[in-house]
């Protein structure tokens, strides 16, 4: 299905945000913090994932959106990435059943042959799996970096249609926006932060065009429906513009 694009028409909002994308940041300081290894603060972030899909199904959410793992952590040291790796593994192993329980599709977006075969095997297989009965579509961006999202797609929007090349002219969003790893999904409604910074990382850097920005300090493991209804909260008290005036917005046309 073919998305709305904000820039290109407005779209509709309501009072729950559709589309809610998080980074879940604070692992390794929820640790450390405990006198923890950092992993300890990876481990029990699955927690905090189980919770807030649960409590985005019941709220009505269409689409969430994690990030797991940027195309950037693999400058972490080699054990945590392994342990990332294996959580990943081990949480897509036991999770499924629940998820399909729950009515939820799972997606996986972003450089996935950088994974090994067993790794892209189960993710396979969870999509497949999972991809019937949708109240939920639960998107995990692994190996994800908005700037290779817009690559990967001119790339793949070349290859698909060479003559573009001639005619660049004909280069516009709707001709760019299928090839996106997102592009199943309507933008972000509301983006979430966990963990303090205030900063995107590389996420979805095409889709937060219009998507109202929401920064906590909570740490990313202590996350749960209450912080997520505070969010909410915060989102019902925004004024959705996407260029217009105040005015516009409540004059009656
Ligand atoms: C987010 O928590 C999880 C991943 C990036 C995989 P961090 O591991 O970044 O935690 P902090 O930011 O160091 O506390
Ligand atoms: C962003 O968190 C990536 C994920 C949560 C997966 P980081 O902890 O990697 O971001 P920076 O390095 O602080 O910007
Ligand atoms: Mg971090």
């Amino acid at each position: 299905m073919r998305q709305a694009s904000s820039t290109q028409a407005i779209p509709a909002t309501g009072q729950t945000p559709r589309h809610v994308a998080i980074i879940m940041d604070g692992n390794g300081r929820w640790a450390t913090r405990r006198k923890l290894p950092r992993t300890a603060g990876h481990v029990r972030g699955v927690q905090a994932v189980r919770r807030t899909v649960e409590a985005c199904g019941q709220r009505g959410v269409e689409y969430l959106t994690l990030f797991a793992f940027s195309s950037e952590n693999w400058r972490r040291p080699a054990q945590e990435v392994s342990l990332l790796m294996r959580l990943f593994v081990r949480t897509l192993e036991k999770e499924v059943d629940k998820l399909i329980a729950q009515g939820v599709r799972l997606r996986i977006v972003g450089n996935l042959g950088a994974f090994d075969a067993r790794l892209r095997q189960l993710i396979a297989e969870a999509e497949q799996r999972t991809a019937k009965e949708i109240t939920l579509t639960l998107t995990i961006a692994a190996n994800y970096g908005g700037r290779w999202d817009i690559l990967q797609a001119i790339q793949a929007l070349l290859r698909a249609q060479p003559e573009l090349a001639q005619h660049p002219e004909a280069l516009d969003e709707a001709a760019l926006s299928p090839w996106l790893a997102m592009h199943y999904a309507p933008e972000p409604d509301l983006f979430i932060r966990t963990g303090g910074e205030q900063r995107i990382s590389n996420f979805l850097i095409w889709q937060l065009a219009y998507t109202e920005l929401y920064f906590t300090d909570c740490y990313w493991p202590d996350f749960n429906a209450d912080e997520l209804d505070r969010a909410f909260a915060w989102y019902r008290d925004r004024e959705r513009r996407f260029g217009r005036t105040s005015e516009q917005l409540h004059t009656p046309r």
